[in-house]
């Protein structure tokens, strides 16, 4: 059976990334995590000194050719993204490296050198991977484009949960006002703004359990797959 590229984009803390990993685990899919490619390459430019993302871009630059991502699959069944080797799926995920990632990622450097490395993930397709311009600068040939979305105070909320349960004490307003600075980060930059695709199906999530909404949206991959069987 063809085995197709499905490409998840959409606003931050709107689920993609469960919703991915589900799909991906439906299908028998390998699943890519995007973000935490930008992430890894964020807490690099941090353990390397780089202290102003705008201002130190060239230094950023020129670090690239040591940082070498990829992803390790857990004994159950999940990945791990690993930064030369190294095992850094938690330390990625805290608001200074999210806050780093939003800032290397207007870099069309860095956005060259990540997504040539997506394309070549994804080439042979039985793939579901997430991010901001997967269905239309990394693949845009992909057969099936979900874009996922939820509103501000939404998602504000789901964010705020996630960062008590990993013990961070986060203030709500400031949760609130990173998701509308990342948001207006990602909108706004010059290189592959994140911005839905003319041919992907949008997925509102603000008032749907998590299980309506993977009910949705298996039945929009099984649509599409199924004239390919
Ligand atoms: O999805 P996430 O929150 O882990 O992503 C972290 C940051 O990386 C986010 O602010 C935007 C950026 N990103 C991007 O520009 N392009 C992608 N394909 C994925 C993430």
């Amino acid at each position: 059976m063809k085995q197709i590229i499905v490409a998840i984009d959409g606003y931050s803390s709107c689920g993609k990334s469960t919703i991915a990993k589900q799909l991906a685990q439906y299908a028998g899919y390998r699943y890519i995590d995007t973000g935490a490619m930008y992430r890894a390459a964020a807490l690099f430019a941090i353990r390397n000194k780089i202290s102003d993302f705008s201002s130190q871009q060239s230094d950023i630059i020129a670090l690239l050719p040591q940082v070498h991502i990829d992803f390790a699959i857990q004994p159950d069944g999940t990945q791990h993204v690993t930064l030369n080797g190294e095992d850094v799926e938690k330390q990625i995920r805290t608001l200074e490296v999210g806050n780093g990632a939003s800032q290397i990622a207007v870099i069309p450097e860095v956005r060259r050198y990540l997504v040539a490395q997506q394309q070549q993930m994804g080439k042979n397709g039985g793939i579901v991977m997430d991010g901001r311009d997967i269905g239309t600068v990394v693949f845009p040939e992909a057969e099936l484009k979900l874009f996922l979305t939820a509103s501000p105070e939404v998602r504000a909320e789901r964010r705020y949960k996630e960062l008590i349960e990993k013990g961070e004490q986060p203030v709500m307003a400031d949760v609130l006002a990173d998701v509308n600075d990342r948001d207006y980060r990602d909108t706004h930059r010059a290189e592959s703004p994140l911005k839905q695709a003319a041919d992907a199906v949008v997925v509102d999530n603000s008032i749907m359990t998590r299980e309506e909404q993977m009910e949705a949206i298996i039945g929009i991959f099984d649509n599409k797959i199924r004239p390919l069987r």
